[in-house]
């Protein structure tokens, strides 16, 4: 039986298959520019295929672009929560793979503890997707590069700045850096960098990246800047943390000092007069909205490479 594909990290796809997932995505979403958003894709390639997507933490986004991504690709999907489930009654993650794996095709799964996904992969027999764990959020990731691509940016050698809490959105921006070739500059409190194991994987394959607390060296002639809620979820709101954010916050000034022709990027939700002001959530260098639709396509690629389609 061939290995299966699955999706916990982008270092599980690598650097050819993003660039491959990128360059259908792009191709996909031309291709149906003026159809309706549930019209399936002309080749229907999930035809029969269902998408198991489990939640054990709020959603948005990932739930709606996974459900319209599988139905563009011809595929059906299912949706259960903790709350509704066994799973908020202690039913295991090893038992829940072993029956999902029988019922559906691929598992998405958005949780807390990153050691909950690799069990669900442990014990699946159908591919397993990272919707968000408190360690990393590659699918997001995927939109992420998407996005500055479409901008016309090439990713080798661009200049990508983080500003405010190094957490598990930054965690992939890093390891994308080590498999797309780009460098990051991480602004942050004291206490509040990312985890060095992801700085350093992106240094070992060549990246640079920057640790400091001077946001205004971070931006400085920065092709991207990117911020994400100070409080991520399941994290406690202290008035303290808040305090030793203030600084990063993304502001006409910080933007000033990024690159003419720079973008700004946020996962959302954003909590704007938090980590980002209203003039830059709003401006034109912001492209967040065409981030949040670029999950869809983003996902379908991703979804048709753990089926080993692309
Ligand atoms: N960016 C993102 O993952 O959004 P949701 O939490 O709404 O899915
Ligand atoms: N860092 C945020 C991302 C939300 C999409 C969180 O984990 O809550």
């Amino acid at each position: 039986m061939a290995e299966l594909r699955h999706f916990l990290d982008l270092s599980d796809a690598g650097g050819d298959a993003i660039a491959a997932m990128l360059a259908d995505a792009i191709d996909r979403k031309a291709a149906r520019a003026t159809w309706p958003k549930g019209q399936t894709d002309a080749d229907q390639p999930l035809a029969g295929h269902v998408l198991g997507m489990v939640f054990e933490k709020n959603s948005t986004r990932t739930r709606v672009s996974f459900d319209i991504a599988m139905r563009q690709l011809g595929g059906s999907t299912l949706t259960l929560d903790s709350s509704s489930s066994q799973l908020g009654r202690g039913e295991t993650i090893a038992d829940t793979a072993r029956v999902l794996s029988r019922m559906v095709d691929v598992i998405m799964l958005r949780t807390d503890d990153h050691a909950k996904i690799e069990e669900m992969a442990r014990h699946a027999t159908v591919p397993v997707i990272n919707g968000l764990t408190d360690r990393s959020h590659p699918c997001q990731i995927v939109a992420d590069l998407l996005t500055v691509v479409e901008r016309g940016k090439t990713l080798p050698g661009l200049e990508v700045a983080w500003f405010g809490d190094g957490n598990n959105v930054l965690h992939s921006i890093l390891e994308a850096a080590a498999l797309m070739k780009f460098n990051v500059r991480v602004a942050t409190p004291a206490g509040y960098e990312p985890e060095m194991e992801f700085v350093e994987l992106a240094r070992a394959a060549g990246s640079s990246v920057t640790l400091t607390q001077d946001a205004a060296e971070a931006a400085d002639g920065a092709d991207v800047v990117v911020t994400d809620t100070w409080v991520s979820m399941g994290q406690e709101h202290t008035h303290n943390k808040l305090a030793a954010m203030a600084p990063y916050q993304v502001n006409d000034a910080l933007m000033a000092r990024a690159k003419e022709g720079s973008v700004f990027l946020h996962c959302l939700p954003a909590h704007v007069g938090e980590e980002v002001t209203e003039s830059v959530f709003e401006s034109d260098q912001s492209v967040v909205f065409e981030e949040a639709e670029n999950r869809i396509h983003a996902q379908k690629s991703v979804l048709l490479w753990c089926f080993g389609k692309l």
